[in-house]
């Protein structure tokens, strides 16, 4: 059991963390301020927001010790077990969570969504569900195909900022060959200056070892070496762990603790109301303590640059307060518009999954008598799983793709959508019709358990949501809308999703134990199962993206290859709601490597 101190000091201060059975650890923080009589008038960057981009940036721009930085974080420092240890295990924690509920959705019979993200210094890092996995070489190519033909953001120029932003290190041998885990040195990095961490557990439950064999055998599929290479298939990922303590790694503790330097200063507890412009150039931000009954808006000035990273939720919303976003929409909320951006808000996607339950109906795979020296007390997320296209999970892809591609591009976007976004949509579904068709786009991924059925997930979504102000209520949280299902294809694959789950279960390797579909039950098909779905489809995994997506102007983006917004001056993006596609991968790993790659960008402009 591990006691923590809770953080309450102004200023620089250290915090101890004790433990029963090892020596105090004691952490040095970066300037931490809490009142913003603490905060200069002027400093090179205003960052707003110190989640998992955010920190990543102020500490890369504040390394060499030549720009001083401001972090503006909403929520509190809290150094505690439930972040400390695995993954998901504080889902819901108000202490850690923002309280955000989606409207109901249409498709999914009215039931809303709880809009999970982090809310505490590291954001949605400190909460996640701690795996630590990429896309497949096709969705970034993807991201530089919608980004026009100069874009650096395909996979030869993501993949030196994945290797520069986690530092890998392989599993314990028990456990690497008790599995058969294997990896791709060349595709991972080691940097001495990079303190994300991705390893393994030092435990697997042997009963993973037969349900790995059954998928193996899975028509068409692939086993790459690692899955981080750019090929999908079945393979093992790592977790985001310290590769010493096996707790959390997260961008607070890669990217903040430890670090002391007069350039880095974090304050807390404010939010950051709005972008302060000379014209259309950025000058700074207005921000208010979250505590003060009455707070007095507060004003910082950014000499150099105003960078958001205050993640896919509250970007657009920040965006459209400070009059950047869609005029119409800022014209009912009585916003005076600084530039006119439609996409601001708009493309809103993220991974949609269920539960399908079995149990055995005679015996089970007789797991083999391994002897582990490691505690299962380090496993969080899934280590292994097929993340698989759709030509490998149905016969029916090509009609799949064809339906898709015969639609209108306006057909299933909200009514009177603006003309770059029907645009911008035009070339997704272009783009999408080749990733249906493509074995290398990640359509599923089937995390495997030691026992039957599991989690189904849908990795790609056509139906775009939106995130937007509330009009009647601009600074109230904003409104959350998946859209889910309102484009039928993804309803279409979901059902072909579910049916390779059921084709696995009866697969040759287990069809022996006569797995048992207990929900929804392998009697319910066509039409039912459809039903089945909107009554029980969850249609986030917490990974939401897109809100001010990297595209041209013409194509409905906020953002430009740079990360610059359209329209404006010195006022750039970096988190995640500037990947204009989904990455069939859960998408920590993503904002890392984009935060990197931005560093070096901004370092870059010479504005
Ligand atoms: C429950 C959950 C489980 C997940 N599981 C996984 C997983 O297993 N593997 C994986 O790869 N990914 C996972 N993810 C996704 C991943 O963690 C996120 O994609 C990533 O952390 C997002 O980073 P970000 O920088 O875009 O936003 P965040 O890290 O959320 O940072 C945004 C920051 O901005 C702050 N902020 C917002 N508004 C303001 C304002 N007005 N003023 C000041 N500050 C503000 C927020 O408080 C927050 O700290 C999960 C996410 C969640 C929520
Ligand atoms: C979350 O918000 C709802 C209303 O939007 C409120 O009823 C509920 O009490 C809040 N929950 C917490 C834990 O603050
Ligand atoms: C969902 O809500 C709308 C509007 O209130 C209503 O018209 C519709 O019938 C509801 N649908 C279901 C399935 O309950
Ligand atoms: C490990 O991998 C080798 C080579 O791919 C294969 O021959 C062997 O059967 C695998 N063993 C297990 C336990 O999966
Ligand atoms: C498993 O292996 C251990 C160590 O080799 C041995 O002591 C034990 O008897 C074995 N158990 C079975 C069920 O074979
Ligand atoms: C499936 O079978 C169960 C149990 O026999 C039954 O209750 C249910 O109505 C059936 N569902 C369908 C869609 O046939």
């Amino acid at each position: 059991m591990r006691s923590l101190t809770r953080i309450t000091a102004l200023g620089v201060f250290w915090a101890t963390i004790c433990t029963t059975a090892a020596k105090p650890v004691v952490l040095q923080y970066a300037n931490v301020l809490q009142r913003s009589e603490q905060v200069k008038d002027s400093y090179d960057y205003v960052i707003v927001g110190g989640g998992t981009a955010g920190l990543t940036i102020a500490d890369r721009l504040t390394e060499d010790g030549k720009y001083s930085v401001l972090v503006i974080e909403y929520c509190t420092l809290i150094t505690d077990e439930v972040i400390a240890a695995g993954g998901g295990r504080n889902f819901n924690d108000p202490k850690t969570h923002y309280n955000i509920t989606s409207i109901p959705q249409k498709d999914m019979n009215n039931r809303t969504q709880d809009v999970r993200i982090g809310c505490c210094v590291g954001g949605s890092s400190a909460i996640n569900g701690m795996v630590m996995v990429r896309g497949t070489a096709s969705e970034y190519n993807g991201w530089a195909e919608l980004g026009g033909p100069e874009s650096t953001w395909n996979w030869d120029g993501v993949l030196p900022y994945f290797k520069k932003a986690i530092h890998f290190t392989p599993p314990q041998d028990d456990v690497a060959a008790a599995f058969n885990i294997t990896w791709d040195p060349n595709a991972w990095g080691q940097e001495p200056n990079t303190h994300i961490y991705a390893t393994f557990p030092t435990y697997q439950t042997p009963n993973l070892i037969p349900m790995y064999k059954a998928m193996a055998k899975m028509p068409g599929m692939d086993i790459p070496i690692d899955g981080v290479g750019g090929n999908n298939g079945l393979f093992w990922n790592p977790t985001s762990l310290d590769p010493k303590k096996f707790w959390r790694s997260y961008s607070r503790t890669g990217h903040y603790d430890d670090i002391t330097r007069p350039n880095y200063e974090v304050i807390v507890n404010n939010k950051v109301n709005k972008i302060l412009f000379d014209g259309t150039t950025a000058t700074g931000v207005q921000f208010t303590n979250r505590y003060d009954d009455d707070p007095t808006p507060v004003t910082v000035k950014a000499n150099k640059e105003v960078i958001i990273s205050a993640g896919t939720v509250h970007t657009p919303q920040i965006l459209q307060l400070s009059g950047i976003g869609p005029k119409g929409l800022l014209e009912s909320a009585k916003i005076p518009v600084v530039v006119d951006l439609p996409g601001v808000g708009q493309n809103f996607q993220d991974h949609a999954w269920l539960s399908v339950a079995y149990r055995w109906g005679n015996g089970q795979p007789p797991a083999p008598n391994v002897t582990l020296s490691g505690d299962p007390g380090t496993v969080a997320g899934p280590n292994v799983g097929a993340w698989i296209g759709l030509p490998a999970i149905t016969n029916d892809f090509e009609s799949i793709a064809a339906r898709y591609e015969a639609q209108d591009p306006a057909a299933y976007l909200p009514a009177n959508s603006d003309p770059t976004i029907v645009a911008g949509y035009a070339a997704f579904q272009k783009l999408h019709v080749k990733l249906l068709r493509s074995k290398n786009a990640n359509f599923l991924w089937l995390p495997l358990r030691g026992s039957p059925g599991g989690i189904v997930m849908s990795m790609h979504v056509v139906s775009h949501g939106t995130i937007n102000i509330d009009p009647a209520n601009p600074n109230a949280e904003p409104i959350v809308d998946y859209r889910a299902f309102s484009n039928p294809i993804d309803m279409d694959i979901m059902v072909e999703n579910i049916n390779y789950m059921r084709k696995y279960m009866n697969s040759p390797d287990l069809a022996e134990y006569q797995a048992q579909e207990v929900f929804p039950g392998s009697n319910v098909t066509g039409e039912a199962l459809k039903d089945w779905i909107r009554a029980n489809n969850v249609p986030s995994n917490y990974h939401p993206i897109a809100t001010a997506s990297k595209k041209p102007l013409e194509l409905g983006g906020v953002v430009d290859e740079h990360l610059k917004v359209h329209g404006t001056k010195r006022l750039s993006i970096a988190d995640g709601s500037i990947m204009p596609l989904l990455p069939g991968a859960n998408t920590q790993q993503t904002v890392y490597m984009l935060a990197e790659k931005a560093v070096d960008m901004i370092k870059a402009r010479t504005q």
